[in-house]
Parts: structure tokens; C-alpha cells; sequence
């Protein structure tokens, strides 16, 4: 396909953005001796779970049904076996912070290593796990709540903040570690650099020592935004020496959204022009409510191809004031417009920006950044249709563009009834 034969709204992958991070992620494993997985719940557009098994050693679940997928999909290039127990095979790590008695026996089935969240739930689901653990065929691990936060930002995804259900505490663990338990796993970061992981990691080595002596390896979660342009990788790399060295545990890693960070964009058509008291408000056929809901969630307002400035919502009236203001050159330029769905939802609105001109009805923009919670958070709120799923190999030929998925009413309508 050529990219003017394509559908909006759509969400693109670029194979080559995505290579470039995977090439990152690989060094990381390579020079530090340290393993990575891909954290299935930022990007599970499994077409390219064969392209990234090629870099990384497996994957992390959510659930049973991220954990299937991996087990079914994330299959290194020229093999033929998912992620799984069993030689040469990708690994399939899980944690949720419950499971059901069903799912532990499906999951111990096809999951290299589990993570529980809390002594009972280890003791609980012993019965299913502890065969296969004595069998050699699974790492069990507790996940620790090191209640040492490093956010200030976003409280929503602070797994340290009060009253999180995440993670065992501190003053809640037995002495010594229950029987069969051989890792321990933390994950309290978001969208963070070196810094706060190694701050982190000093306060695990001071209040848990013990715990790191009784195990053979430690998961060190996500929220590394290690393929960010300013992440400092020289500096992560010589800490996981040092961890590894200084506790001789195997390390694991496993961002989502590095994997796939600046390696997608989401197109979206113009489809009418509302004049409002203060700008212009573009009427497009992509929502944030359903396409991006981590607009609304996080919030952020998402980059805008060909943008001079972009504020949030709540930033409206600094917009129209700014609306002549100077640029670096001390031209004045742009026109400010508002950049809203056609759901029914007044909030459904991704941002404000400043272009060079206005756009009109039909022109086509290109959101950034828009592979991660994306397509595996959307919903059809209002009836509003899943956008195309897109994948842009990475070759100069006109059509690169290769269609994985369209969908249409039949996928709202199965969903309800
Ligand atoms: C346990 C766990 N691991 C890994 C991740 C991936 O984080 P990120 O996509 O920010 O790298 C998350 C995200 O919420 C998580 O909860």
C-alpha cells in the first residue's frame, strides 16, 4: 500500500523506530549481562513479535491472556515455539496482582516465571506451582514495595504511593523467605531515567539486604525510558554490573514503553471546523477518549507533526493570549486551534496547538509517539471504529505500508451482546 491509499484514523508502526530501540535495548542486555522483556501491556501488536524476539529474551504478562499471546506469538525469527518453558525458547514471565485458581494451571503450563504479590497469594496457589517449580521448569518470585517513591507527576502510576495494593511491604515479610520463592521483583517507575532506578535500588539495598542474599535473581520492573534520546545508557549499564557483580543475581528488565517509544504515529482527517469564542476547534476522526486514552489519563498532549507549540486543554487562555507572540526569529506566526473528537464526550479534546496555518476540512495530521497504550487500551466508545493498524517496513519503496488490521462495525457490535 501507499501511504495515500491509507484509511483514517490509523496507527502506523515504523519498523525502522522500532529497530533502532530493540538495537538499543539489545546493547543494554549484551554489555551489562543482563536479560530484557518486552512488557506486553504498553505494545502488543504481535505482527512484530517475531522482530523483537529477535532482540530481546521474552516477554512480561499482565494476565493470562497477555501471557497466551506471548506463548503463542512471540516466536523467534526461524523457530517455530512461543515464549514458554523449554530449551531455546523466549521466556514468558506474569504478574498480576491476583490470580484465579483456573488460570494458575494454564499458567504454569506455559509461563517460565511467576511473581505474586502477596504471601497469601504464593501460599494459595502453591499446589498448582510447586510441582513445577521443584521440576526445574519455573522461577517464582514476590514483588516487593520498596515504599521508596520517585514520581512526583503522575501519583496514578506510583506503585509506592500510600495506599498501594502493589507490592509486599517492608515490615510485612517473613525472615526468611518462603520456601521455593527464588526472585524478587520491583516496579515503581514511569517514563524515568537512571537516576531514580538507582536511588531505588540503594534504598532496596539497605532495607531488604537480607532478601537479596536469599535469591538467585531480581526484576527491576519498568518505566525505563531507556531508548529516550537523553537516557543516559552508559551510566545504567555500569550499575547493573555493579548489582550483579557486588549481589551475583541475574538481572531483568522489562520496559513496555521503551520497546516502542517514538515508533508510531496515528493518523486522523479534519472532518469539519467549529469557530468557538477562542480558536478554531478541528472536529477529527481520531479520539482521545478512544484512540489515545492516555491523553485523558496521564494527561499529555501528544506531539503534532508540523506543530509550533502545543499546550494542554486546561492551558486555553494562555494560547489565545500567546496567539501573536513572537517565535524565536521575532516574526510572529501560527494560529492556535483546538484539536477535538467527534465523540459526544465535551472532554474528548487531545490538545492545543500552534500552526502555521490552519487546517481545512479533509487535510490529514499526524499525531507522534502513538505505538504505546495505544491500540491496547482503545475502545469503541459512541460507536467510534478501532483505527487501521499500519505497519511501515522500513524501505524507501512508495508502498512500505503494509495493512495487519482493519476494523468495522462487526468488532463494536461482538463486544456487547
Ligand atoms: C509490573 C510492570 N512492569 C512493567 C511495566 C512497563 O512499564 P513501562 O511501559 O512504563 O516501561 C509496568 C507498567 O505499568 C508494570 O506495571
Amino acid at each position: 500500500m501507499k501511504y495515500s491509499e491509507l484509511r483514517t484514523p490509523s496507527y502506523i508502526v515504523q519498523e525502522g523506530a522500532l529497530v533502532k530501540n530493540l538495537e538499543i535495548l539489545k546493547r543494554v542486555r549484551e554489555e551489562a549481562g543482563v536479560k530484557i522483556l518486552l512488557a506486553e501491556k504498553a505494545f502488543s501488536m504481535y505482527r512484530v513479535y517475531p522482530l523483537i524476539a529477535g532482540y530481546l529474551d521474552g516477554t512480561t504478562a499482565s494476565g493470562i491472556c497477555e501471557a497466551r499471546l506471548a506463548h503463542e506469538e512471540f516466536v523467534r525469527p526461524g523457530t517455530q515455539e512461543g515464549a514458554g518453558p523449554g530449551p531455546g525458547r523466549p521466556e514468558n514471565h506474569v504478574f498480576e496482582p491476583a490470580y484465579k485458581t483456573e488460570e494458575m494451571w494454564e499458567l504454569c503450563g506455559i509461563c517460565t516465571h511467576i511473581y505474586f504479590n502477596s504471601l497469601a497469594q504464593l501460599e494459595l496457589h502453591r499446589p498448582v506451582w510447586e510441582p513445577c517449580q521443584r521440576a526445574g521448569r519455573l522461577g517464582i518470585a514476590l514483588r516487593i514495595n520498596p515504599e521508596f517513591s520517585t514520581q512526583e507527576d503522575h501519583a496514578i502510576y506510583d506503585p509506592c504511593a500510600p495506599g498501594s495494593r502493589l507490592g509486599i511491604r517492608r515490615s510485612q515479610l517473613p525472615e526468611r523467605l518462603p520456601e521455593g520463592v527464588t526472585g524478587l521483583h520491583f516496579h515503581t517507575l514511569c517514563e524515568q531515567g537512571v537516576g531514580p532506578l538507582i536511588r531505588t535500588f540503594r534504598s532496596i539495598e539497605k532495607n531488604f539486604p537480607e532478601y537479596l542474599r536469599q535469591v538467585r535473581w531480581i526484576n527491576m520492573g519498568g518505566g525505563h525510558h531507556i531508548t529516550r534520546a537523553d537516557y543516559d545508557v552508559p551510566r545504567l549499564i555500569a550499575f547493573l554490573r555493579e548489582v550483579k557483580e557486588r549481589w551475583q543475581l541475574e538481572i531483568f528488565l522489562e520496559p513496555g514503553e521503551a520497546v516502542a517509544l517514538n515508533a508510531g504515529t496515528l493518523i486522523t482527517k479534519v472532518l469539519d471546523i467549529v469557530e468557538t469564542e477562542d480558536m478554531p476547534t478541528l472536529i477529527l476522526d481520531a479520539s482521545a477518549a478512544c484512540h489515545m486514552p492516555d491523553v485523558l489519563e496521564m494527561p499529555y498532549t501528544p506531539p503534532l507533526l508540523g506543530a509550533l507549540e502545543a499546550r494542554s486543554p486546561a492551558e486555553a487562555a494562555s494560547c489565545v493570549s500567546g496567539n501573536a507572540a513572537p517565535d524565536d526569529s521575532g516574526e510572529r506566526r501560527g494560529r492556535w486551534v483546538r484539536l477535538a473528537s467527534r465523540t459526544c464526550l465535551a472532554g474528548d479534546v487531545i490538545g492545543l496547538y500552534r500552526l502555521p496555518e490552519v487546517p481545512e476540512t479533509g487535510d490529514v495530521l499526524t499525531f507522534g509517539d502513538m505505538a504505546i497504550y495505544s491500540m491496547v487500551k482503545n475502545n469503541t466508545f459512541n460507536g467510534m471504529l478501532l483505527p487501521d493498524i499500519v505497519l511501515e517496513h522500513d524501505s524507501e519503496a512508495e508502498d512500505r505500508f503494509e495493512i495487519v488490521k482493519q476494523f468495522g462495525y462487526r468488532d463494536f457490535k461482538e463486544r456487547l451482546s
